[in-house]
């Protein structure tokens, strides 16, 4: 049976709210310029921005125009920008509290469906502070702005959702209430990069590794995004967050889930979230393991370096003195089921560190010793590396004969990099989520099961976390982590592959 998932009717007003935010002007706007510039933007269309500064339009859209210059992937053509120019609106009102200001809204939408020609489709986007998601979708709802009647309406939802299970649970009644979950889009900004899409295309579409994919021939899987940033200027939201809900609850298990799930029926929405979400349930709840270390967290110290010197985490802005949250972790996961029972999944992330990279590294098991090259020691494994950025490709190595009178083998590497030939073509995150959200089509979207399953996970992780006293800061900015990242896979005879 085929979902149906796209909408044809794709003219619609993109309601931002939080229309002066950081995410809006670095990467909302930016991706709407580029869907522009490629002509993917339906043909009545509007944006419609709130915020709560009092801006002219004018001086808004100029922002916008700065930031689209610095942020979107394409050169700014004064043509498209002054046709997009002429779709854009800022609205100031007080989405909290003014309920005048959700009545005046509800009007002037719906004066542009007259204008425009945009049907009463709206996307709202909620890129605002996550204790503001239910109060907005619930006053949408009370001044009828989420009626799905002839039209549709959908909502897309930040990050973090919730900021425990329970709280999650609350959140997510109060938006079921409201509208049906294939209007919901809890928008995970990972799901929308060309190789985390590339993923189902390598398993699904090559022999060669589907019929490899389990613990008879993976001998295990690491998962690594590391970054060069600190918090910049989030560190209130950080303090609140830290490393388990701003990467792993979310980017991060999307990442193991989608190399990791079984073969969906086909590759609409709900096949696809149905083989996430058993695996998510499939985790092996987290505990401490007696006489081993499952997880290694972090928090940065200032850089050592005289050439970059930055400032240590309980220095940045908004963060406390003595602040106790974690901006690196590594662990080590299990999924206990047929295909994977035994594998280790090395999962590492932080901020502030060395090299800014996110890529997911496939180590095949060696070959049994009693074969034809035991006298040369130790044979490479063969390594699949998607590499996610910055760089874009797969990475693959392998054992070949060294060319010469002796019989030698040397790992030949094959290094595809999909970013070099396409260069600029990939289209950004956003842009291809905003779109897909526009058709209707969820795939890309967290479904509620996922998340309560993360958080289920994720809350286990906190608690020993909790229980273990660290003392921070333990890494110094720039460096690789706390240096018992290394011992974490020692301790089970293996390395880093990137280390
Ligand atoms: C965001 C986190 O979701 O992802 C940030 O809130 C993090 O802290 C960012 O820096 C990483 O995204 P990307 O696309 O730069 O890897």
């Amino acid at each position: 049976m085929q979902d149906k998932i796209v909408d044809l009717n794709l003219n619609s007003i993109f309601v931002i709210f939080g229309g002066t935010g950081d995410l809006t002007k670095r990467k909302l706007v930016p991706a709407i310029y580029s869907l522009m510039h490629e002509h993917n933007l339906p043909g009545n269309f509007s944006l419609v921005s709130i915020g709560r500064r009092d801006l002219s339009e004018d001086v808004y859209k100029n922002e916008l125009y700065s930031f689209i210059k610095d942020f979107s992937r394409h050169e700014v053509d004064e043509e498209a920008w002054k046709l997009l120019s002429s779709k854009i609106f800022y609205k100031k009102f007080d989405f909290v509290n003014d309920n005048d200001g959700y009545e005046d809204l509800k009007l002037f939408l719906e004066s542009l469906d007259k204008n425009l020609g945009t049907s009463g489709n709206r996307l709202f986007y909620l890129a605002v502070a996550p204790e503001y998601f239910d109060v907005i979708v619930g006053k949408l709802k009370t001044h009828q702005m989420l009626e799905q009647n002839t039209s549709w309406q959908r909502v897309v939802i930040e990050k973090p959702f919730g900021s425990n299970l329970a709280t999650a649970k609350i959140l997510n009644e109060k938006i079921i209430k409201a509208l049906p979950e294939k209007n919901i889009f809890r928008i995970d900004h990972y799901l929308g990069k060309e190789m985390v899409q590339n993923i189902t295309a390598l398993r699904f579409a090559n022999s060669l590794f589907e019929n490899m994919w389990n613990n008879k021939y993976i001998d295990n899987i690491q998962i690594v995004s590391t970054e060069k940033i600190g918090v910049e200027n989030r560190g209130a939201y950080y303090e609140n967050t830290g490393i388990l809900k701003d990467m792993l609850q979310n980017h991060l298990l999307q990442l193991l889930t989608l190399i990791a799930m079984e073969p969906p029926i086909n590759l609409n929405a709900e096949y696809i979230r149905d083989e996430k979400v058993k695996i998510l349930k499939s985790l092996r709840p987290f505990a401490k393991e007696k006489g081993k270390t499952n997880f290694v967290i972090g928090q940065y110290g200032k850089s050592n370096s005289n050439d970059d010197k930055v400032l240590g985490y309980r220095e940045e802005e908004r963060v406390a003195d003595d602040s106790n949250t974690p901006t690196f972790i590594a662990l080590t996961a299990y999924i206990d089921n047929f295909r994977w029972g035994g594998v280790p999944f090395y999962i590492r992330a932080g901020k502030r560190l060395n090299k800014r990279t996110t890529e997911i590294i496939v180590q095949f098991k060696k070959l049994p010793g009693a074969n034809y090259f035991k006298e040369f020691g130790d044979i490479q494994s063969n390594i699949l590396v998607v590499k996610i950025q910055p760089e874009e490709g797969v990475f693959f190595q392998m054992n070949v004969k060294r060319p010469g009178n002796v019989f030698e083998l040397t790992s030949a590497k094959m290094d595809y990099c999909q970013s070099c030939l396409y260069y600029n073509n990939s289209p950004e995150a956003y842009e291809r989520l905003i779109l897909e959200a526009m058709k209707g089509n969820n795939a890309l979207f967290t479904r509620w099961d996922e998340l309560e399953s993360s958080w289920d996970y994720v809350e286990n992780i906190e608690r020993i976390i909790q229980e273990e006293k660290v003392t921070y800061p333990n890494y110094d900015a720039g460096t690789f982590g706390p240096d018992a990242v290394i011992d974490l896979l020692g301790q089970d005879g293996r390395i880093w592959f990137d280390l």
